[in-house]
């Protein structure tokens, strides 16, 4: 079949990259005289028929942009499935697209998946999100850069931490893996991090930083997932839930700033790093692979090879079933977390 015309799309919270996914895109298949039109929000373009024309020119200049230039949403179109898939099926068939590249985590992927399978939709994913927990995959691009937005964060609250001889705590994204935290934690040297995947002795944290204290070191840092628990479970912003059923997590970084002032006696603040983590222009790693990753997702487009999703294994970009990839999160290497836990 020969491919003429690409839809595009971008679903769930955004990350810093999607930019760049999208103009490798459009770049690659122009070369084959493929147009590639932008589906606005996510799924929920999709359902709306909201599009945009993407031509090599309206891509120029935006590799190292945040955001995305064609809007996301966290729509569900599963949710109301018989209402709802009928209506995707035909804004498709409206436009004449032959196939759909979807940019995504879990969710958004989760229905490209479903859509391919049940539907014979021509589809290719693009692994993305800032917590790093996609399966099938080493790294999502927007990790990185979340990564590194939180460790110039901690860097930064060492020194007013420092100066008041405080205990700083930093509630960093991540709901159900606690990638950014690891990596945050130890390149910014915290003293303690906490991670959905593992439960923490908070008595021991504490004599850890009353320790530390007494040896002289005037500040402690803690660096916390949102996702981690404390004895009550998962501390939660709002019950409501998303159209995947996802609760709003948020909140554990004030809890745990508490707690460890009345357990230590040691004055303590905390910190949500919040959005900041997924705001403004990807770093130069994050660029690459999602220009790595676009290339590869028009290749699986130029070769007609549906279904699945491009990924990073090794140094290598490969490509995956995407039902390997979605379905439960990839929690932490807790390899990698003794190394953390080495400088407890
Ligand atoms: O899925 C990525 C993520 O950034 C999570 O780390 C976080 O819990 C969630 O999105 C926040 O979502 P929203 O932008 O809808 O508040």
């Amino acid at each position: 079949m020969a491919v003429k015309k690409v839809g595009v799309l971008t679903g769930g919270g955004d990350a810093p990259g999607l930019n760049a996914v999208i103009r490798a895109v459009v770049v690659r298949l122009a070369k084959e005289g493929i147009s590639t039109t932008g589906y606005l929000e996510g799924w929920k373009g999709v359902l709306e028929q909201k599009t945009q024309e993407l031509r090599p020119d309206d891509v120029a200049g935006i590799v190292g942009e945040g955001g995305t230039i064609i809007g996301s949403s966290r729509t569900n179109p599963f949710k109301n499935a018989e209402r709802d898939v009928p209506r995707i099926l035909d804004s498709l068939k409206a436009l004449k697209l032959d196939a759909l590249v979807a940019i995504g985590g879990d969710d958004t992927l989760g229905v490209a998946d479903k859509l391919y399978k049940a539907h014979k939709v021509n589809v290719v994913g693009v692994p993305k999100t800032i917590d790093n927990d996609l399966n099938a995959t080493d790294f999502c691009f927007g990790f990185d850069t979340a990564v590194q937005r939180a460790t110039e964060a901690v860097d930064s609250l060492v020194t007013t931490a420092r100066s008041h001889r405080r205990v700083m705590v930093v509630e960093v994204m991540g709901r159900h893996a606690g990638w950014i935290a690891a990596y945050a934690g130890m390149a910014s040297g915290a003293d303690w991090t906490l991670v959905p995947e593992k439960e923490t002795d908070i008595d021991a944290m504490c004599e850890a930083l009353k320790r530390s204290r007494a040896k002289g070191k005037l500040y402690g840092m803690v660096v916390v997932s949102e996702g981690a628990k404390l004895a009550g479970g998962e501390v939660l912003q709002t019950k409501e839930k998303d159209a995947f059923g996802h609760v709003r997590l948020g909140g554990i970084g004030e809890e745990l700033a508490k707690i460890i002032e009345k357990k230590t006696g040691l004055e303590t603040r905390h910190v949500v790093l919040g959005h900041l983590q997924r705001g403004g222009s990807p770093t130069a790693w994050d660029r690459v692979l999602a220009t790595r990753y676009g290339l590869a997702a028009a290749e699986l487009v130029l070769k007609g090879d549906w279904g699945k999703m491009v990924a990073l294994k090794g140094s290598q970009i490969v490509a995956v079933p995407l039902s390997a990839a979605v379905g439960a999160p990839r929690t932490l290497d807790m390899e990698f977390f003794k190394l953390v836990e080495t400088f407890f």
